[in-house]
């Protein structure tokens, strides 16, 4: 079984493999959860939802081949998570995060992504009000903020989204987590944590960085 992140309260640090070099990539993900990552994050595009282009399942189901225990967060970034979820699910994603902003029934999304037998997430672009996401909140597993315009790893922190972390964490259970995304470093990454957020998404601050594992300690020791 994979490492479960929601067995814990301790802040966790996903690394998202959109920074890690792709022609090396199991190297890539050994070195972060060497250097002490706590799971994946996996930025899928479309090319259409977003201005980029990433990957898709058969790149999922090659990290969760050569990564049987890594717990596996997908991001789809895509105008249609339906209809490409089941083939996350069974490429080995363990939990997969929709956007609100191309769902016109997110309880129904939610509900059909838990259906396939994983965790569900909702996310928000820095440019929607929080109030979007109310209605499905009961129905999802993680909440995901951007903290910039997805599409690319590299960008500038947006820290406006802070409010609406704290505005989200007020409304969740116990069991539910507080996810961010987009330009976290050493440091912003306590300013998150003070505003409720329990999941850190990292790329470029990890992989572009030589020292992985110093990158990591920097930021868990802000965290501190
Ligand atoms: C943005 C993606 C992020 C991104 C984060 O479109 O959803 O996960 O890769 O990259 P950094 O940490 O470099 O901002
Ligand atoms: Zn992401």
């Amino acid at each position: 079984m994979p490492s479960n992140p929601f067995a814990t309260i301790t802040p966790q640090i996903a690394p998202s493999i959109l920074s890690a070099d792709f022609s090396k990539l199991g190297a890539e993900i050994d070195e972060v959860f060497g250097a002490g990552a706590d799971f994946l994050h996996l930025d899928v595009m479309d090319g259409h939802f977003v201005p980029n282009i990433s990957f898709g399942p058969p790149i999922v189901a090659s990290v969760r081949k050569s990564h049987p225990n890594a717990y596996l967060d997908a991001h789809l970034m895509i105008s249609e998570p339906l209809r490409y979820a089941p083939a996350m699910v069974k490429a080995g994603a363990n939990n997969v995060t929709f956007h609100i902003e191309v769902a016109a029934d997110p309880v129904g999304v939610a509900m059909e992504i838990r259906k396939l037998g994983c965790h569900v997430g909702i996310t928000l672009n820095p440019a929607t009000p929080v109030e979007a996401i109310f209605p499905a909140l009961d129905h999802v597993d993680v909440v995901l903020v951007m903290s910039v315009v997805p599409g690319f790893s590299g960008q500038k922190f947006m820290p406006e989204v802070l409010s609406k972390c704290e505005t989200i964490k007020k409304r969740l259970r116990p069991d539910q987590r507080l996810e961010i995304d987009g330009g976290i470093k050493p440091d912003n990454i306590r300013q998150a944590k003070d505003a409720g957020v329990d999941w850190f998404v990292v790329a470029s601050a990890i992989f572009d960085q030589t020292d992985r594992a110093g990158a990591i300690a920097q930021l868990r020791k802000a965290l501190a």
